[in-house]
């Protein structure tokens, strides 16, 4: 299906044949491009490369290139036509041949994915919010990416293990409960957790800025906790309950879900078997009282494993849950979708695991983002996701109020979807490494680049669907199509969009870039809008025309909502 890949298999034999070089296949397809206007053909192979070994111009080379392709490519069904045109060789497909082709790939279950990672497994760490913190607004970014990631590589055919590595331990927690001793308030615990929380957290801090005796007893608490005290453990308990009930509303929402919810305090009885390991490989020093892993030789700051009084680190934490999820999961490959400002911090673990002598840590890796800006970051103001994603969803509301026929459940469901998508599309669909500013007005906007747009698009591929149907009954299957019928520029453009969708999820899971779904849907969609405002009936009079569009528009549809569902945006069914 692929005639790229089968045009530069023509190539790489007419070349060893003409002039007795030998070019691989794979690098003779990377090589290729696409003519700058599209009546030229529908791929390119430049010349360039080879002048300076066959002391030839690019433009000779191609010409007699092509006349060996011409004898070659006679016997192809694929190809209509190969010629040179200056340094390149153009050639066209069979327009027929391939429309039936890429129709038939598109429309199988299952589109877009492949086998590449059958029997293979693959973790990713995303989302981890602070427990006793508001799921603000910076743990969406790693919820979004890790949970895109995630499906891209289930369609890949590999099996994805995810973990969410809760932020539930630390002196924070003593805090928390010296201030819920003071200040608790049982009804607000109950109705509304993390902001209760949340509260107490704010204020310990402001009354400890007066009275230092408040984080003694903070500390006195979290103590207690790491001790087993059960008073101080019960309130951990459900400090951490409460909080992942109110999480599970955002991952609900969000339709976000996690194998595992082994947060830090999982590895509280696995840390000291790691520090007892550091310790006899030599790896551990001390300086100014703590034990640190030093780094010197990579540039980096030592890795702190225990500080002075011998509390425990993020980064022994981290170690641990690497080495457990190593025996638990047998992933080969794990990503933790963290912020850019952890990037050190990787490094460091990764280069410790390293040094600890295991060989799967070079199959750690960090995949970072940047920020989300623009939303209030008032001092001990957090912005919730709670409160953005009920903006954005009054905002979407306000649009669907004009639109009739819809009740008002529907056009709650729609709202709250339309919702999420604009948030989750806008965060995709730049280079994940980006900052950006957060703008309810351009995610919402449905005739921008947004989510809502390609949630429009893909509403409106349906209703010209029902309209076939409408006129000529049920929607035609493959083998009542015929291809011929669909050779038109605009047609054969958005065919030729449709093949490229393997690609661009294949080549999302290599750079860890769901934006390259979002790209692609986005020219599919234009694609579509082009051809739909042409002029170009796709519902007509003539019953076997409609029929051979109408299936391209089916088609069109199904890889929308396939790359839509990769990306974690839902599909409200009108809008
Ligand atoms: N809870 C951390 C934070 O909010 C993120 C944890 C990321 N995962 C990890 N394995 N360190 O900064």
């Amino acid at each position: 299906m692929n005639l790229r890949d089968r045009f530069a298999a023509h190539v790489a034999v007419a070349l060893a044949r003409t002039f007795g070089v030998e070019a691989d296949p794979s690098e003779v397809s990377a090589q290729m491009s696409r003519p700058p206007k599209p009546e030229l053909g529908d791929v390119a192979y430049p010349c360039f490369a080879w002048a300076k070994a066959l002391r030839q111009s690019p433009a000779a080379i191609a010409s007699r290139l092509a006349s060996a392709l011409v004898t070659d490519m006679a016997s192809d069904d694929a190809f209509a036509q190969v010629e040179a045109a200056g340094p390149y060789v153009n050639v066209r497909f069979a327009r027929a041949w391939y429309v039936r082709r890429v129709l038939e790939a598109a429309s199988a279950p299952g589109y877009g994915g492949s086998m590449e990672g059958s029997g293979r497994v693959i973790g990713i760490d995303s989302s981890a919010p602070n427990i006793a913190k508001p799921f603000g607004i910076g743990h969406l970014r790693s919820t979004v990416i890790g949970h895109s990631l995630r499906r891209i590589h289930e369609a890949l055919g590999y099996r994805v293990v995810s973990v969410n590595h809760l932020g539930d331990w630390g002196t924070q927690f003593g805090k928390l409960m010296h201030a819920f001793e003071l200040w608790g308030d049982e009804a607000e615990m109950e109705a509304a957790p993390i902001r209760h929380l949340y509260d107490l957290y704010v204020r310990f801090h402001a009354a400890a800025k007066e009275d230092p005796s408040m984080d003694e007893a903070g500390r006195a608490w979290f103590r207690r906790l790491e001790q087993g005290d059960p008073h101080a453990q019960a309130y951990w308990e459900r400090f951490r309950t409460l909080s992942l009930r109110e999480f599970q509303r955002m991952y609900d929402r969000l339709g976000v879900s996690f194998d595992h919810d082994w947060g830090e305090a999982f590895y509280n009885d696995k840390l000291d078997a790691v520090i007892g390991d550091l310790r006899s490989a030599g790896l551990l020093q001390e300086s100014e009282g703590a034990q640190v892993v030093p780094l010197e030789d990579l540039q980096l700051p030592p890795c702190l494993i225990l500080k002075q009084d011998g509390a425990s680190l993020y980064a022994t934490r981290d170690l641990a849950a690497a080495r457990w999820r190593r025996e638990a999961l047998g992933a080969e490959r794990f990503l933790y979708v963290v912020g850019a400002a952890q990037a050190v911090h990787f490094q460091q673990v990764f280069a410790v695991l390293e040094r600890m002598g295991y060989p799967w840590a070079k199959e750690l890796v960090h995949v970072p983002f940047g920020m989300i800006l623009g939303i209030s970051t008032r001092k001990g103001t957090l912005v919730f996701l709670e409160d953005v994603l009920d903006r954005g969803k009054a905002l979407a509301l306000e649009v669907l109020e004009t639109r009739e026929g819809l009740s008002a459940e529907e056009r709650d469901t729609i709202a709250e979807q339309v919702a999420v998508g604009a948030i989750v599309f806008y965060d995709l669909m730049r280079d994940r490494l980006r900052d950006y500013e957060f703008n309810w007005e351009l995610m919402l906007d449905w005739h921008g680049r947004t989510g809502p747009y390609l949630q429009y698009t893909h509403v409106r591929l349906a209703s010209v669907e029902r309209t076939f149907e409408g006129r000529f009954g049920a929607l035609p299957t493959q083998e009542s199509v015929d291809p011929a019928l669909l050779q038109e520029d605009a047609v054969y453009a958005l065919v030729g969009t449709l093949a490229r969708f393997p690609e661009v999820v294949a080549e999302a899971a290599r750079q860890l870039q769901p934006v390259e779904i979002a790209r692609y849907l986005l020219d599919l969609a234009e694609a579509f809008n082009t051809l739909y405002s042409s002029g170009v009936r796709l519902v007509g009079e003539d019953e076997a025309m409609s029929r051979a569009r109408i299936y391209v528009v089916g088609c069109v549809r199904q890889v929308l909502a396939r790359g839509l569902t990769l990306l974690g945006v839902p599909l409200p069914e009108r809008m």
